[in-house]
């Protein structure tokens, strides 16, 4: 029923046109998720159909791997071949027991879903463990089957706080979404909010969860992660969604920070970090990148190179402004690390916390970056460098929650050791004050550093083990710089891929053949509806003989088209263009061969995808009339 909704189409055509197929449908693959532990041992989650993975060759299979909070692994292959499925499947797992696996179907008649219905091919005992919920969308942008879906779940709501859940949940998909984030990419997204009453209020602490959906909890009471203790009540609620649930994010009702990554996004709708850790998480699940910030473990992806001479974004480098050129050898702007720690440590009055490190006294510039919590006041505490006092003031009205602070001091730092110091002032915060990380960062001078927001280079990151891999930007990156809304190009171009891999830009082709004026004829009607990424513009025939060949108005894609964004639509007959139909999104014709052959080429193209490699942005539909005038 994707036509009724249209509304630039005229009451006429739509009414001609519902009856119509819809010849812009992709065939579903199967998809197969399992569990694996560290020892390969593999549990099937389920086997089920699911939405199209463009590009995917007949017998090719898509892997897609997410952590589990257990460290396992949650792997998702998918394959339009069910042979081909199993093999991938057995050669990542070794034998797998497939008792697990009852051919379903009851499903369709016992979901819950409101949204589409989920298409289990078999299910698993997970299918009645979902909780009972009621979903809301927050932002629809089009059928489940062609976008991507992401689901805030509630946790730690009661039945009296259901308003409060929508509002938080709303708030948040806002917030990544209205004016930066994942703004350009909205047209591909569906945001949901899906309600369960927790018979408890909040998030448990100390290791303890609360009586609540998913049994989330912190494992002290101080700010850091956020973990879920009944992970299989989540999938079960995800899996039941079908289609509607491709990244879960479960959100404890807890005004503070914390959070974690993987196979659920965990969140809280602290104001100050819920938006924060929500973009940062989903950049990691979606995009399928690792950190970009210094001290963590794994750097992979379009934003990650592990030397110098393989950049992913090479064709994002900054040109050389004497050349004019892209630079012929990357090289590494010029910095070090010599201090790092995630200290996680509550603070107290008696003793400051402190960290020696040494310096090469090479290095013109330097950064003392830290993040606290439990410290709303200035007046609570002292940072400082060799006892020069940083003068570190709290992010206004941050109150308990944690934030992050940059201090940047020119000069560089001399030879030899040098300390910080973080000294707990107020002893009415001991017990909730935590020093939770600090770094200090060295820079070359602006020769060998360039510091400039949108410069591309290679900007060396130091992990937990302090080895050296490169980043494209030096702050441009929520991936590295978590208080920043947006990511670097390298980021976006690798957003728009993953998501281009589950939404294809075509929604719908429908077409509406009828018998022509003259014998062995036909006239055609087709209608294109694409995802509202771009203007496509209305057909600019406008001669009296090409009116007469044409039927009703032509219809122009409309939507919040993003600047530097566009589509090109090209329709052929019998291999032949028919350049007054150029971009238009309907096409008319009357007496034609009923042996013809039509088809439609549609080119999407924006400032923020630069490589295509695997073709995701165009899409290709053909229209055999033989075949579709006999339906
Ligand atoms: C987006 O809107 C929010 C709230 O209106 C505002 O705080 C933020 O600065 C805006 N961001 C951009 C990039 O305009
Ligand atoms: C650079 O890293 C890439 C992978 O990121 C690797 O394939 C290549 O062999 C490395 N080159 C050198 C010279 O180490
Ligand atoms: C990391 O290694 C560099 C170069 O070997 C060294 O200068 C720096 O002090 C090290 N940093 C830490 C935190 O160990
Ligand atoms: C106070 O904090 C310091 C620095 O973190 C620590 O070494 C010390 O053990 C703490 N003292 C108490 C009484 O907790
Ligand atoms: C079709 O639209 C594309 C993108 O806006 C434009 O570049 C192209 O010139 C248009 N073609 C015609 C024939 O108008």
């Amino acid at each position: 029923m994707y036509l009724a909704s249209a509304p630039l189409i005229s009451l006429a055509f739509a009414l001609s046109a519902l009856a119509a197929p819809d010849l812009g449908r992709l065939k579903r693959p199967l998809e197969l998720v399992v569990l694996q532990d560290c020892e390969g041992t593999c549990d099937i989650l389920t086997l089920r159909d699911a939405q199209h993975v463009r590009g995917l060759p007949p017998r090719g299979v898509h892997t897609g791997r997410l952590p589990t909070q257990s460290g396992q692994e949650r792997i998702s292959f998918v394959s339009y071949d069910e042979h081909t499925l199993w093999r991938a499947a057995q050669s990542q797992c070794g034998t797998l027991d497939t008792a697990a696996l009852i051919p379903d179907d009851t499903s369709q008649a016992s979901q819950q879903s409101v949204l589409t219905s989920p298409q289990l091919k078999y299910s698993t005992n997970l299918v009645g463990k979902a909780p009972p919920m009621q979903v809301h969308r927050l932002i629809k942008s089009g059928d489940s089957s062609n976008r991507v879906d992401l689901v805030f779940f509630s946790d730690g709501y009661t039945d009296g706080e259901h308003a409060k859940f929508l509002e938080d949940a709303k708030r948040l998909a806002e917030d990544v979404s209205y004016n930066q984030t994942f703004n350009t990419v909205k047209p591909l997204l569906n945001f949901w909010a899906a309600f369960t009453p927790s018979k408890e209020s909040g998030v448990g602490v100390g290791g303890k969860p609360k009586d609540t959906v998913f049994g989330l909890y912190r494992d002290g009471t101080e700010l850091r992660g956020v973990l879920y203790s009944k992970p299989e009540v989540a999938r079960a609620a995800c899996l039941s969604l079908g289609d509607a649930c491709d990244y879960p994010i479960l959100m404890g009702n807890d005004p503070l920070s914390g959070g974690l990554g993987g196979e659920f996004t965990v969140i809280t709708p602290s104001l100050a970090n819920g938006p924060l850790v929500l973009r940062h998480e989903l950049g990691h699940s979606i995009i399928d990148v690792g950190e970009e910030y210094d001290g963590g473990y794994a750097y992979f992806g379009v934003n990650a190179a592990a030397n110098l001479s393989t950049v992913p974004w090479a064709h994002w480098l900054t040109p050389s402004p004497t050349t004019d050129a892209a630079p012929a050898a990357a090289h590494s702007e010029r910095a070090a690390m010599p201090l790092q720690a995630y200290a996680w440590t509550l603070l107290n009055t008696s003793a400051p916390w402190t960290a020696r490190f040494a310096a090469a006294g090479t290095y013109a510039r330097h950064l003392v970056r830290f993040s606290l919590s439990g410290v709303p006041a200035a007046a609570d505490l002292r940072v400082a460098l060799d006892g020069a006092d940083l003068a570190w003031e709290p992010r206004p009205g941050i109150g308990r929650d944690r934030w992050h602070y940059d201090v940047y001091r020119a000069g560089g730092l001399a030879q030899g050791a040098h300390e910080v110091e973080f000294a707990l002032v107020n002893a009415a915060r001991e017990g909730d004050a935590q020093m939770c990380s600090v770094e200090v960062l060295e820079f070359g001078d602006e020769h060998e550093f360039n510091a400039t927001p949108g410069h591309y280079s290679m900007y060396p990151t130091f992990s937990l083990e302090n080895t050296t891999t490169y980043r494209p930007t030096n702050e441009d990156c929520l991936m590295r710089q978590v208080t920043t809304a947006d990511f670097c190009s390298a980021c976006t171009e690798g957003l728009w891929t993953a998501l281009l891999r589950r939404v294809d830009p075509i929604d719908a082709l429908t077409a509406r053949c009828t018998p022509g004026a003259a014998p062995g004829t036909v006239d055609l009607a087709a209608e294109l509806r694409l995802v509202p990424l771009a203007a496509a513009h209305a057909d600019s025939a406008t001669t009296k003989e090409q009116e007469a060949a044409i039927e009703g108005e032509e219809a122009a894609i409309e939507g919040e088209a993003a600047a530097g964004a566009s589509y090109t639509v090209a329709w052929t007959q019998d291999g032949a263009a028919l350049p007054r139909f150029a971009n238009a999104t309907r096409l008319a014709v009357r007496g034609v061969r009923a042996d013809a052959v039509f088809a439609v080429d549609v080119a999407f193209a924006t400032d923020e995808v630069r490589v295509d490699r695997d073709g995701l942005l165009a899409s290709h539909r053909d229209m055999a009339l033989a075949e579709l005038c006999a339906l």
